[in-house]
């Protein structure tokens, strides 16, 4: 793989397996992700915002992670404020490109770069509530049961290929904040666990497939209790 990384960006071991993490806000699953590194088999390149009072940029600093946030406003088009930052971003030499609560939905040019190496994380059981108020919407629809994806990014939004979920319960009671709450501690090893089979080189996207150990999936991985990714609910059931 050619390289582009510039000095903003160091490449301190070019066997590691890069990550760009774009996030818009608290970034707390960039949190996990910057705590689970040394154990998982990748290294934060770079992290990207839309916004420059972003939290996630401070816990970038605080890790030592180049933090980079660029202004929509200062871009005439989505298109060109889409390209200037994946040229930010390919200076980082990524492997992998993460979403995580980042809130801008990417330009079809900026996908196309990362064809296949570009993630997001997703706070509902997907393909159901695709978009925003996921908890909200799934109270409202009375479900009893909800969760967290990660799925590889298209074009279309919340619609790739997906990878992995997490279940919760919804339990009575719930509102949209609590429901977030149980939802967002299983966001955080659920993202964490399919960057390190990523890094591992153990998933790739075929087309609308997601193959595992080049076999295709034939439904999501699902996180079990014990934090790892399985691959059908017995395994994970106690
Ligand atoms: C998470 O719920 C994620 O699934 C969604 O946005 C939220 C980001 O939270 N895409 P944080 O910024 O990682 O704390």
């Amino acid at each position: 793989m050619i390289r582009l990384s510039d000095s903003r960006f160091p490449i301190a071991d070019s066997r590691s397996y890069r990550l760009a993490v774009l996030a818009s806000g608290r970034g707390s699953n960039l949190q996990a992700l910057l705590d689970a590194a040394p154990d998982s088999g990748y290294v934060i390149a770079g992290v990207f915002s839309d916004r420059a009072n972003a939290q996630a940029l401070d816990r970038a600093r605080t890790a030592g992670v180049p933090a980079l946030a660029l202004d929509p406003k200062a871009h005439a088009t989505r298109e060109d404020f889409d390209a200037a930052l994946f040229d930010s971003i390919d200076a980082a030499a990524p492997d992998l490109v993460v979403c995580a609560g980042y809130l801008r939905i990417l330009t079809h040019a900026a996908v196309a770069r990362f064809e296949g190496r570009i993630i997001n994380i997703h706070p509902s059981l997907l393909p159901k509530f695709p978009g925003l108020r996921t908890h909200a919407r799934a109270l409202a629809d009375g479900e009893t049961e909800h969760g967290a994806s990660v799925h590889y990014v298209i074009p279309a939004l919340d619609a790739g290929p997906i990878i992995a979920q997490a279940r919760v319960p919804v339990l009575p009671g719930d509102t949209p904040a609590t429901l977030s709450e149980r939802v967002l501690a299983r966001e955080h090893p659920l993202l964490v666990a399919c960057v390190h089979w990523l890094a591992a080189g153990r998933l790739l996207q075929n087309g609308s497939a997601v193959l595992l150990d080049s076999r295709p999936l034939a439904a999501p991985l699902l996180l079990g209790a014990d934090d790892q990714l399985h691959e059908s609910a017995e395994a994970i059931s106690p």
